[in-house]
């Protein structure tokens, strides 16, 4: 039976945060932000190891202290310029067979909660594509001209918001990313080559920090957590 790997892409700078530490290591509810995701992702009975991608010159990781996670971690140390091309980089280095599926999630989405990381592996280890977390788009959509100014009100019948995991075979996944390399998520890599990705509901808790104000709302959600 093919196994299951997670890896998380955590080499960039968080420049949206305006941080001089890059936003994975702010310290968030007493530990890094990284921290409560790979948490989240070592108490999975279900995957085998975790590979964590770092930039090749990331002065932080080796000055914590990891072991209480376990021994499923594997820090990589090949980061790329955008997020793509460090899963990309990740996905070689780790050195999987094409069959075994991968978890990739973004080291700033602390939030995950077991359930939908379950919930995600139950709803697709028998699936031929893969999918992701996601969750409908509740608000009214607008779209704005330069001076955030109202042109017009979208659409949102059948939008939905992408999170992280992102689950996919892969021999699938490191093709997709080679031919389509300038993407946000993996997903839409895999949909370039012609594949419709499932989409499992998820929650708004699972969502990304991005802004400085994005902070207080992980923290009050891990603090209600523990
Ligand atoms: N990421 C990465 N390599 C990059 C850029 C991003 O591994 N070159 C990772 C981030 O560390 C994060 C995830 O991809 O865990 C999602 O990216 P995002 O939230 O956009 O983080 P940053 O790119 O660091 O933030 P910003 O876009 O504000 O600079
Ligand atoms: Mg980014």
């Amino acid at each position: 039976m093919s196994k299951i790997f997670a890896l998380v892409p955590a080499a960039g700078c968080g420049s949206r945060m305006g941080s001089e530490l890059p936003k994975q290591y702010m310290l968030l509810a007493g530990h890094p932000m990284i921290y409560h995701a790979l948490v989240t992702l070592c108490a999975s009975p279900e995957i085998d190891t975790v590979f964590v991608v770092l930039s090749p010159d990331d002065a932080y990781w080796l000055s914590y202290d990891w072991s209480p996670l376990g021994d499923k971690l594997q820090p990589l140390f090949c980061g790329g310029a955008t997020r793509a091309e460090s899963v990309l980089n990740g996905l070689i280095a780790a050195e999987l067979e094409r069959d075994d599926w991968l978890l990739v999630h973004d080291a700033a989405r602390p939030c995950l909660s077991h359930k939908q990381l379950a919930r995600l592996i139950e709803a697709l280890r028998d699936d031929d594509v893969g999918g992701i977390l996601a969750v409908p788009v509740a608000d009214t959509l607008k779209r704005a001209d330069a001076e955030c100014r109202i042109v017009q009100t979208e659409d949102r019948e059948g939008v939905w918001q992408a999170q992280t995991p992102q689950m996919f075979r892969t021999g699938l996944l490191l093709q997709a990313l080679q031919i389509a390399p300038n993407v946000t998520d993996d997903a839409s890599a895999v949909e370039s080559l012609g594949f419709h990705p499932k989409l499992v509901t998820s929650s708004s808790s699972n969502f990304k920090v991005t802004y400085p104000q994005d902070v207080e709302l992980a923290e009050l959600l891990l603090g209600v957590r523990k």
